[in-house]
């Protein structure tokens, strides 16, 4: 505002942290860039400004060509921790209340949840949470892949189980039951079918024809296997509970099969038969790579994943109008949906303001650098993986605590750990799976962020001195975190342009950083110095009120104790 009050037109400022400590905190360099726009001396650009600065800023310089070094004030410092970043909601930017669709998860129905299937709850979920702060109406759809192979695969195999139930009586008229199967019967059914289908010709055969009876309505068939999917929710559900994602829809491909129909009258005018299929040209002219047609329709008549895809963005259109739909899933479908985004606007399914965003993720990877599998070369099973790295976390629980209250904390730990590492990384990066490491107590990982929140709580609970105020600043310790704490809103802006968590995971950590170097240097709770016992016990609420509402966003519990 200050410059722009100078009559120069400046977007906005970027405070740099100044290298040399000696000549400020922060520098700031838009002198020079402002200089050539304008034709004039930078350094006399800078001293206008520099005269301009209240006494928010001290130590005011300016160097070289035109940088401007500044430091903000103790006085400013504690008026910042005192007042504005006590309250949470002070790090977010105002924002309109837009809604916006969140597809995540995606999990595959009757099929165990593998290693990459969990990125995209992880990633969604954090986003959801940051969007809901920044006072977007967020909804969230699983969406699940239930339609393919694995339906045909779990019919043939109950009709082998049950040949003359009425799902299998081409006359029957009456309402279809209720079947009795467990999550557990499922889990064993796929695998056998699945062995089955791959020894025996006609098995296969059989598996297909009811996958393709199911795509053509077949209601018994349907039925029969929306109870499935009613059974394996469950299971699905139970993974997503851990992992603390919540979803307002249980939505998915099956479900979207109703609206096919109405989605194809809009989409029709713009296919044309190729080889058999109906397709659609989504390339334009200012692309630089080359965007294949889509396929809509399937030679033989059947939808395939697209086709569902376009079917639920008209349902969500219908049922949500929603502003903007994203999208979290594996980078390698990004080109699949660049080709959906566009036949959905080039047809009209959308509106031409309506946002469709990809979000995508890079792979988690085996310690051979390639997408993780099992010993026997099987994707590796999240619940595996999940097991792996509990054994090297219990390994970092104190003995003393035991029984249920161990069992607790473990899970907990567990899934932080788990978490984090997820998190950690930028959203588009692989990464190497190393339960080792990431459940260390030392660097960036779950248990050391969480051992630093049970140290902070564990301070404030031995003092009865509560609701203090910071009054000074004692040493550069508490400085450097005040500074940290004034980069946050920053931090979530970045996180929500990018869409990628990864920022404030490793902002969680360096604050943690900080305020193990502070606590390291510093007897918080014997201090004699009154004012500076009561500043300190202030920066410790400060920093736990913030770190939780950080761990909130990225959806990490605390403990208590570790
Ligand atoms: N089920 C899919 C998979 O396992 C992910 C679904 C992503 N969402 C979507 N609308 N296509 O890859």
């Amino acid at each position: 505002i200050l410059v722009n009050n100078l009559g120069y037109k400046l977007d906005n400022v970027v405070l740099e942290k100044c290298n040399i400590k000696e000549l400020g905190d922060f520098q700031v360099n838009f002198a020079m860039k402002l200089a050539k726009e304008y034709s004039k001396n930078p350094r006399d650009i800078a001293t206008e400004v520099v005269n301009k600065l209240d006494d928010r800023f001290v130590n005011v310089n300016i160097a070289g060509p035109g940088f401007i070094n500044l430091t903000l004030s103790d006085a400013y410092l504690l008026e910042y921790a005192n007042n504005e970043a006590i309250d949470f909601k002070n790090n977010i930017d105002k924002q309109d209340d837009k809604t916006i669709i969140f597809d995540y998860g995606g999990a595959n129905a009757a099929k165990a949840l593998h290693v990459g299937h969990m990125r995209s709850p992880n990633i969604g979920e954090a986003m959801k949470r940051l969007c809901k702060l920044y006072n977007k109406n967020v909804i969230s759809d699983v969406h699940l892949g239930d339609l393919g192979r694995q339906a045909g695969m779990l019919i043939s195999e109950y009709r082998e189980m049950y040949p003359d139930s009425p799902y299998f009586d081409p006359n029957y008229k009456g309402e279809y039951p209720k079947i009795d199967l467990t999550v557990k019967d499922l889990g064993i059914m796929y695998p056998r079918a699945n062995l089955k289908a791959k020894e025996d010709e006609n098995k296969m055969a059989e598996v297909r024809e009811i996958t393709a009876e199911i795509d053509k309505g077949n209601k018994a068939y349907t039925e029969l296997w929306r109870q499935m999917v009613e059974l394996s929710k469950v299971t699905i559900k139970e993974v997503y509970d851990k992992l603390n994602c919540t979803f307002e829809l249980w939505n998915g491909e099956l479900q979207s099969m109703e609206y096919v129909d109405d989605m194809m009258k809009i989409l029709l005018p713009y296919l044309y038969p190729s080889e058999g299929a109906l397709i659609m040209d989504v390339k334009e002219e200012s692309d630089k790579v080359e965007i294949p047609p889509l396929i809509v329709i399937k030679q033989n008549g059947a939808t395939i994943y697209a086709t569902r895809d376009l079917a639920t963005i008209y349902e969500r259109m219908k049922e949500y109008n929603p502003d903007e739909i994203w999208y979290f899933t594996d980078e390698r479908q990004s080109m699949y949906f660049t080709q959906v985004f566009r036949a959905a606007h080039k047809s009209g399914l959308v509106k031409e303001e309506t946002k469709l965003k990809h979000f995508g993720f890079g792979t988690v990877n085996g310690p051979d650098g390639k997408p993780f599998k099992t010993r026997d070369g099987g994707v590796m099973d999240l619940s595996t993986l999940i097991d792996n790295l509990k054994i090297e976390v219990d390994k970092k629980i104190k003995d003393n605590i035991t029984g249920k209250e161990r069992e607790e904390i473990l899970d907990k730990l567990t899934i932080a750990s788990l978490k984090y590492t997820d998190l950690l990384p930028y959203r588009k990066t692989d990464y190497i799976f190393d339960p080792v490491k990431f459940s260390s107590l030392d660097g960036k990982t779950g248990p050391y962020i969480l051992y630093t929140v049970v140290r902070i709580k564990s301070i404030l609970n031995k003092t009865d001195i509560k609701d203090t105020k910071m009054t000074l600043i004692p040493n550069t310790d508490t400085k450097d975190i005040i500074l940290k704490l004034i980069e946050l809103p920053k931090v979530l802006r970045i996180t929500y342009n990018d869409a990628s968590p990864s920022y404030i995971a490793d902002y969680v950590y360096e604050l943690c950083n900080l305020f193990n170097k502070f606590y390291n240097n510093h007897n918080i709770l014997n201090e004699e110095n009154e004012k500076i016992k009561e500043t300190y016990l202030a920066l410790c609420n400060l920093v736990y009120n913030t770190l939780h509402n950080l761990l909130d966003i990225l959806a990490i519990d605390e403990v208590e104790k570790m």
